[in-house]
């Protein structure tokens, strides 16, 4: 059954867990605090807590992750909307329980803040209990560890949730910019006749991160780059800058265009693919000695539709690199011949769009130097620039959850067409470069991009490149 009024109670599992310390807490407090949200919030844990300690968690939580700013009063609210059940899992009396918490609810969100091979378990014990009928599902990345395993999770969560009451969060796509590249496409006309082939030379999308895995060590080791935030992340931003523009009214138009253009994304393959591991990275806590895991992936994919055709797309991420910052760049061809005294260089015209820290969307032109000549340089016009995240990814992604707007989730199908790109180049199929932490990676990503380089690496002041 398809649930379409607004989710009457919520549930996360997890409760006193690290993303419900760092992102469920500061979410649930902005809902409150922006929505007048105002049903039963009830955590479950395997922990021995009390309801009184869950909440000294969420105040912890919220003086360090968001919200201390947010008034007293706002804070009590959500702390007196809390309910605690303390319990296993594999256990039926802990799902009794939580029905009995949920009393006279219909239509619970149900968020698995859990390890996902706990997904089954507690999606089985929802609906045994009577808890998943009319209620909604909302589950973490990472969805799978490859095709296979994604789509035998697929079919294990289809037995106890039908798939449109399936919430897979993405939390990239709760982000402002990331829905501007979209609104910015199909909100002007301008751009959409340049947005093919004809016009476009090729497209960068760098993520780089100036931390290393932090205490992440062991579930690093176990996932890598690519799993972590290309099979993600950066597909879903290839989706955004790449697919057709959404036709008609349909709820599900843009998820219908993101997994046609995701489909028509054409596998990897080991030539196109260099990986990287930071120097230092081997003596994190939790990591094997001998890893070859990736800190640093660069790739170059192929779009196999008339729109895309032979141009290339270089995605690179990394940690442990010079600045934290996201930025998309699309180059636009040169001129057919040259008109002035001068060679213009491929590098010229191009648009820019930096998702984080901060915001901006740029178009770099070349204009003429004063003088007689009638040759130019570079600029750069800025068109946005604003303070990023007005509303936290989780407090959007959640609160659209619990209305049951799904266009900023992922879908079965969609899941299954990002596994499709990276499924071969997963494992230890390429070799893994050293490279100094606070280089752009190594050098062989030089190469991989070629003639068609060099990588635009992201400034770390606002608005620059
Ligand atoms: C997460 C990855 O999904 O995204 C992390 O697991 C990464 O490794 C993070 O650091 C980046 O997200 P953001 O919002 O901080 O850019």
């Amino acid at each position: 059954m398809t649930v379409t009024s607004p989710s009457d109670a919520i549930v996360f599992f997890g409760a006193t867990g690290d993303l419900a310390h760092k992102q469920i807490f500061p979410a649930l407090l902005g809902l409150v605090r922006d929505e007048g949200l105002n049903v039963p919030i009830i955590g479950v844990a395997k922990a021995g807590w009390t309801l009184d300690q869950l909440k000294a968690r969420a105040r912890d939580s919220v003086e360090q992750h968001g919200g201390k700013d947010t008034k007293p009063e706002v804070l009590q609210r959500m702390l007196d909307l809390l309910r605690y059940v303390d319990g296993d899992y594999g256990d039926e009396s802990t799902f009794v329980e939580l029905r009995a918490r949920l009393g006279p609810a219909q239509r619970p969100l149900h968020y698995l803040a859990v390890p996902p091979s706990l997904f089954g378990t507690v999606a089985k014990g929802l609906a045994n209990s009577g808890s998943a009928a009319g209620g909604r599902l909302v589950i973490e990345k990472p969805f799978g560890h490859d095709r296979a395993t994604a789509r035998a999770l697929g079919r294990l969560l289809s037995q106890y949730f039908p798939e449109e009451n399936i919430f897979r969060i993405d939390h990239y796509l709760g982000k402002e910019p990331v829905q501007n590249i979209v609104y910015t496409r199909f909100a002007n006309s301008m751009f959409e006749p340049l947005w093919n082939r004809e016009y476009i030379s090729s497209i960068q999308i760098t993520m780089a991160e100036d931390f290393g895995v932090q205490d992440r060590g062991a579930f690093y080791d176990e996932t890598g780059a690519i799993r972590d935030v290309v099979q993600n992340h950066m597909l879903q931003v290839l989706a955004q800058l790449t697919m057709d523009p959404p036709t008609g009214e349909e709820s599900e138009a843009v998820r219908d265009q993101k997994s046609a253009l995701l489909k028509a994304v054409r596998p990897l393959d080991s030539s196109h693919v260099v990986r990287g591991q930071y120097v230092g990275y081997q003596s994190v806590p939790g990591v094997r000695a001998g890893s070859n895991i990736e800190t640093f992936v660069a790739l170059k994919l192929y779009i196999d539709s008339w729109r895309w055709a032979h141009v290339p797309i270089y995605i690179r991420v990394g940690k442990m690199l010079p600045v934290t910052a996201t930025e998309v760049m699309v180059h636009f061809r040169r001129p057919p011949r040259e008109t002035f005294e001068e060679l213009v260089p491929a590098s010229s015209g191009h648009m820019r769009m930096r998702i984080s820290p901060d915001v901006s969307i740029a178009m770099g032109v070349r204009v003429k130097l004063p003088g007689e000549r009638m040759v130019g340089e570079d600029v750069e016009m800025i068109l946005t620039e604003y303070a990023p995240n007005l509303r936290p990814p989780y407090q959007r992604l959640l609160g659209d959850a619990m209305r049951g707007v799904s266009e900023l989730f992922g879908r079965d199908d969609i899941v299954d067409a990002q596994w499709r790109i990276v499924e071969a180049i997963l494992g230890n199929v390429t070799p893994v470069y050293p490279y100094a932490p606070g280089t752009w990676g190594p050098s062989e990503a030089e190469a991989l991009i070629g003639g068609d380089g060099p990588w635009r690496n992201p400034n770390n002041v606002t608005g620059a490149s």
